[in-house]
């Protein structure tokens, strides 16, 4: 097994490679990668969500991995309840020892979620390459209350090529405030370290449920 990376990541093709991919770099991902790059979504989300003003209640967090994104809204002082959810387990262990969630579950964001009744949906990371593209959003939508805000970063190189203009477009007047700001994703360790994605972007985008 080569070691897991960024390349690795982009070239998944289903459930069962991402869970092969997860299973083998959960431990260090932090480490390896997050620190390594200088990975910046997991803050850029978490800010953009406290600022479209979520309402009170629980937040669910899309593709949680090993829980930076929770961990980064409880440094900017968030302090409701937060569950988390990813198709890896191994991830999931790695973000239960961090303390910042209520509830993990397994579960798969393109398919009906077995949870609800959440005032705010959060995600980084998870839209991009390999991974989900815009069938997440219905089943998104329908954990929301009305009013809930949801907060994503998406890659920006699969915004056109898995069509989320159209499929936001298709959801019509069910959500409202529809805003979107591009963002570098790696810092400036990511030069030395990974030239050829270092400069990547992803559009943070934010919404509310209608
Ligand atoms: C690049 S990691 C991002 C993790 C974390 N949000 C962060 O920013 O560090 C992508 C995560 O999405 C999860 N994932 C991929 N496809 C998924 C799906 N269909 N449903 C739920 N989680 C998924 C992976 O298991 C992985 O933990």
């Amino acid at each position: 097994m080569e070691k897991p990376d960024l390349s690795g990541a982009y070239a998944l093709t289903g459930p069962e490679s991402v869970r092969q991919l997860y299973a083998d770099w959960a431990e260090t991902y932090d480490e390896d990668f997050a620190q390594g790059m200088d990975y910046r979504l997991p803050a850029e989300v978490a800010a953009a969500f406290l600022r479209a003003g979520p309402p009170a209640g629980p937040i669910l967090d899309v593709g949680a991995g090993t829980g930076l994104l929770a961990a980064a809204l409880r440094g900017l002082g968030h302090a409701g309840p937060i569950d988390g959810i990813d198709l890896s387990q191994e991830m999931l262990a790695q973000a239960r020892r961090k303390g910042v969630y209520r509830d993990l579950t397994i579960a798969d964001v393109t398919r009906p979620l077995p949870l609800g009744g959440y005032a705010g949906i959060t995600s980084s990371g998870t839209f991009t390459h390999g991974h989900v593209g815009p069938e997440a959003l219905e089943p998104m939508l329908g954990a929301l209350i009305s009013g809930a805000v949801v907060a994503l970063s998406i890659n920006q190189q699969v915004w056109d090529r898995l069509g989320f203009g159209p499929a936001f477009a298709t959801l019509g007047n069910r959500i409202r405030d529809l805003d979107q700001h591009e963002v570098a994703i790696y810092g400036q360790a990511a030069r030395d370290r990974d030239p050829s994605h270092a400069g990547d972007t992803a559009l943070i985008v934010t919404f509310r449920k209608a």
